[in-house]
């Protein structure tokens, strides 16, 4: 989503506006831009595509001015063409925007009405023009701004810079996130703490409904009923991180590489290796045995970790699970009662989907649970209790080791669920963790699979579809699989329960069509090579992932095996998910497309 920036610099700024937004193009964009006050006056650049076009063009016209704001555009209302790029400007207010402004139409048609000249098919110009028509009425920019927030319906981080006002940046949040930051007599804003990493030495994140005053010497922050407020100032923690991609060709690479090692950090937070018990990180305000049923709800790769947690639930911990994805959730009514358990499970705490679901659960007085990457996130601070994800900054758009560490995460919550329910006991707990213990091994392991599946991949490449199918714990993995191939290869790629392939998805199989098979040797094993051969009967080419017995008992001849180790088949789709990823990274490496930013998507998805 998109990307802000804001400095009030004891320098020119244009060089660390660019910085801060290219920090800032993990999270998915089309296009850049940048305003600055240049001996007083607002002046814009802004350019289509990636951030070196920006950079071209302000090679080409540079900017001076020590305050300025900076935006990548993830577009939503408008193409992502130069004019539609942010900060969009009056001569005397530029802004950047980040969310949707539901009425904007009927703000552009009064405000042209009064002879407001739009330059953009946005619905952020609408905020410029705004602010613009209380400050032709002789407003203070202070006075325009909280004139104007109150208009403004939809969800929104803003940041406004003012000409003729080179100590003045006023930012606003309602929706989007939006943190302050501080140096040495110098302030920032920004969409995110990975934007203030390299200057701010302490970060407060606004509430929802703040609006901030910004000079170089101090931020006033008011809340959403104009009463001052001071928000607290934390360490820059996420700020210390680098966006640096290593050795490695794209940060999707190292993310797969790197998940032996935060799926272990995020173990030991949940597990005492000692004992082989489950030592969740907090202590539940709730007892695992008066949940009567337990709601899980995320979007896209997290609700497919959702969804083989529903699996784990309801065998260890016999508890009845729904699973949905929140933009249905939250709109469906569903019947929450006072005790059940609502599970939130997000990578970057901050999908307005899933933030209006967990709204929704906590209005029904549901306990909230989150499962969260980002600890400073909106989510995690909402929620009533936050299980943290370790999985450190996640950059590429596709998401990989942050799934992973969701499962990990959700596993011990559902054999901890399992053993307060009696319904495991203890000597079967420690089974189950010595198990989770093998995992972070395991992925190791499968990561030496990596040759073989770049050559498969060169075959999945040539495909125009691709078909993943799996049974229990391995159907939402096949789900999962299917959706990092399209997004990131645009290979269109379907996932299917086995056993529902000959329901309907069978009519597409020919011998064109790879179909890879997710098949552990557990209990449904056997059902699935039935599957199997359905689909070779009709010259469907299969790629098989199993282990050893799973090989040798599959009893059909597949285009190529991918072996991975033996293990216990409950945590399987933890390992399992090793070679999914590679396997679409690398069909998306041979397709040659933008593998950390494919094209119409962002990282962070603050609009619902
Ligand atoms: C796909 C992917 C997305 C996210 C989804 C939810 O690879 O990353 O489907 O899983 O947008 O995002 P979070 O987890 O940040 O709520």
């Amino acid at each position: 989503m998109c990307g802000i920036i804001g400095i009030l610099g004891q320098s020119a700024v244009s060089g660390r506006l660019i910085d801060a937004l290219r920090r800032l193009e993990y999270r998915g964009y089309d296009s850049t831009g940048v305003a600055t006050l240049d001996d007083g006056h607002l002046e814009r650049r802004r350019a289509e595509g990636k951030l070196k076009n920006l950079e071209v063009r302000l090679r080409a016209e540079p900017l001076s001015g020590d305050a300025g704001i900076g935006h990548t555009r993830w577009a939503t209302h408008g193409k992502p063409t130069e004019y539609n790029a942010h900060p969009h400007a009056t001569e005397r207010v530029a802004v950047v925007h980040n969310g949707i402004i539901e009425n904007f139409r009927t703000l552009r048609h009064g405000l042209e009405a009064k002879g407001a000249k739009f330059a953009s098919d946005t619905d952020s110009e609408v905020v410029a023009h705004l602010v613009h028509s209380y400050l032709l009425m002789g407003y203070s920019p202070q006075e325009a701004v909280k004139a104007s927030l109150p208009q403004l319906r939809g969800a929104f981080a803003l940041v406004f810079l003012f000409k003729g006002y080179r100590d003045l940046l006023i930012g606003a949040r309602r929706g989007s996130p939006l943190a302050v930051g501080y140096g040495d007599g110098e302030t920032y804003l920004g969409s995110d703490a990975i934007a203030l990493a390299p200057f701010a030495q302490g970060i407060s994140y606004l509430e929802d409904g703040d609006w901030v005053v910004l000079s170089r010497q101090r931020g006033v922050i008011r809340d959403a009923n104009d009463a001052v407020v001071t928000r607290e100032v934390l360490e820059p923690g996420g700020a210390s991180f680098v966006a640096d991609k290593a050795n490695y060709r794209h940060f999707m690479a190292k993310e797969i590489c790197e998940q032996p090692d935060v799926v272990g950090r995020t173990l030991a937070h949940y597990v005492d290796m000692r004992t082989e018990r489950v030592a969740l990180p907090i202590k539940l305000p709730f007892d695992f045995s008066n949940v009567r049923r337990v709601t899980i709800t995320a979007c896209g790769t997290a609700s497919y970790a959702g969804a083989i947690a529903k699996y784990w639930f309801e065998r260890l911990a016999h508890i009845p699970v729904d699973v949905d994805i929140a933009s249905e959730f939250r709109y469906r009514e569903a019947p929450l009662r006072k005790g059940d358990l609502a599970l939130f499970i997000s990578q970057s705490g901050e999908t307005a989907d899933t933030l209006a679901a967990l709204r929704y659960a906590k209005e029904r007085g549901a306990h909230t649970v989150s499962v969260v990457n980002v600890p400073t996130s909106t989510i995690a601070r909402e929620s009533e209790t936050v299980l943290p994800t370790l999985a450190g900054p996640e950059i590429g758009v596709a998401s990989t080791k942050a799934f992973t560490c969701q499962l990990m995460a959700l596993a011990a919550l559902a054999v901890a669920a399992g053993t307060e329910r009696g319904e495991i006991s203890v000597s079967e707990e420690r089974k189950l963790v010595s198990a989770l213990i093998e995992v972070p091994r395991l992925m190791g392991a499968a990561l030496a699979s990596e040759p073989q599946i770049e050559k498969l991949a060169r075959y999945v490449a040539k495909a125009r579809d691709v078909l993943y199918l799996g049974r229990g714990t391995s159907y939402p993995l096949a789900l999962e699989g299917a959706l990092k191939l399209k997004e990131i290869s645009y290979i269109h790629a379907e996932g299917y329960a086995a056993g529902e392939l000959k329901h309907g998805p069978i009519a597409l199989i020919d011998e064109n069509m790879p179909v890879v098979v997710i098949a552990p040797f557990d209990g449904v094993f056997e059902k699935t090579v039935s599957n199997m051969q359905e689909v070779v009967a009709r010259g469907g080419k299969i790629i098989l992932i199993t282990d050893a017995k799973g090989a040798a008992e599959s009893a059909i001849e597949p285009v190529a095996t991918v072996l991975l180790p033996d293990m216990a088949p409950t945590f399987a789709p933890i390992v399992y998910s090793v070679p999914i990823q590679l396997l679409a990274y690398h069909a998306a490496v041979i397709m040659g497309t933008d593998v950390d930013q494919p094209r119409n998507l962002a990282k962070s998805v603050t609009v619902e």
